[in-house]
């Protein structure tokens, strides 16, 4: 994926933008500096950051302004992430053990709480009010994203409305920002702001169907996580919603998947994951990820075109056929 031709023509900032994050590893405590550095070094796409250098491309830019911004997005993604693993007990990220795996939870959470106040302290460096409210806007979405995926869990019913409203909150809010901040920290006229921002959320929730897809389809090799999780965790992804469109109400299949979904004991979550996996609602998933990624550049007439906006669309193409 980050052979991309989008990714290569950000290559240079984006290596710097990799240098930076780990000189925001606290150094006073070492303890805690090794816990984060080790979590960072494991790798990540970097797909946030990368979206924000190339939204700003699309205008001027000082990257010395841009890199605490595009850190800000990075480090804000993974205290997410540190957090999302605890409360979902995974025991592998990024190919390495998850900070909830060896420690007790409370830790885990406080260092999630950590990296989130230093993508605060980065989001402000840059000294613009906009990014700080965007930055902060973000955080109260994913939060709120989070509490609806916890709310709805074990739910037989979960509507596409529901889904699209969840994933925007959780995934595609700070893909929108890091595209919105990418156009705020290059000066760009309000019209190219808002076509960015738009394009950052089409492909944010393109970019977690895939996700919803690859826990179904990939092995954890692939994706350095466990996999096959959501269904048996109780919670209806798009897979598993399109599966209960398509299968009888009344069915076998309907039931094995209603089983695992609302946590009966016993309920053969194999079957479940293989009904949906065989039933053609991966491809009509991957389907309605394509249809975002094509709003997505679509958004983006407002731009003149050249160099930046093709970028876009090749970051577009590349997100939704990843496979890891
Ligand atoms: C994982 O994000 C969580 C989602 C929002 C889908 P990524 O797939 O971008 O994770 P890393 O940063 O590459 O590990
Ligand atoms: C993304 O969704 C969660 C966050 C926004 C933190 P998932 O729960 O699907 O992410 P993974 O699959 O654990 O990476
Ligand atoms: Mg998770
Ligand atoms: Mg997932």
């Amino acid at each position: 994926m980050t052979q991309s031709t989008a990714f290569a023509w950000i290559a240079s900032d984006l290596q710097r933008v990799e240098r930076a994050l780990l000189e925001v590893v606290p150094s006073e405590y070492p303890e805690i500096a090794d816990l984060i550095g080790g979590l960072i070094q494991a790798g990540g796409k970097r797909v946030r950051p990368a979206l924000l250098l190339l939204c700003a491309r699309c205008n001027q830019y000082d990257l010395e302004r841009l890199i605490p911004g595009a850190i800000a997005t990075e480090l804000l993604h993974t205290a997410t992430l540190v957090h999302d693993d605890t409360i979902d007990q995974a025991t592998t990220r990024r190919g390495k053990a998850t900070l909830n795996s060896f420690l007790p939870n409370s830790g885990a959470i406080l260092l999630g709480d950590y990296i989130f106040a230093q993508s605060a302290i980065c989001a402000a460096a840059p000294g613009s009010p906009a990014v700080v409210t965007v930055f902060a806007r973000t955080l109260r979405e994913i939060v709120d994203g989070e509490l609806r995926q916890a709310l709805a869990n074990h739910r037989l019913q979960v509507s596409r409305t529901e889904y699209y409203r969840r994933i925007y909150a959780k995934t595609a809010a700070l893909f929108a920002a890091a595209c919105e901040i990418g156009a705020l920290l290059s000066n760009a006229p309000d019209d190219h702001r808002i076509a960015l921002r738009t394009y950052g959320e089409k492909i944010g929730q393109a970019y977690q169907i895939v996700d919803d897809i690859l826990d179904f389809t990939a092995t954890s090799q692939q994706t350095g996580k466990p996999v096959g999780g959501d269904l048996t965790h109780g919670t209806a992804t798009l897979p598993t919603i399109i599966t209960l469109e398509l299968v009888a109400p009344d069915s076998v299949d309907a039931k094995a998947i209603r089983d695992v979904l609302s946590g009966l004991p016993g309920a053969n979550a194999d079957k479940a994951v293989a009904v949906v996996r065989d039933c053609g609602a991966v491809d009509l998933a991957l389907g309605e990820a394509r249809k975002l990624a094509d709003e997505a550049c679509a958004a983006l007439l407002t731009l003149p075109s050249g160099e930046a906006r093709n970028a876009l669309y090749d970051m577009a193409e590349t997100l939704v056929n990843r496979d890891r």
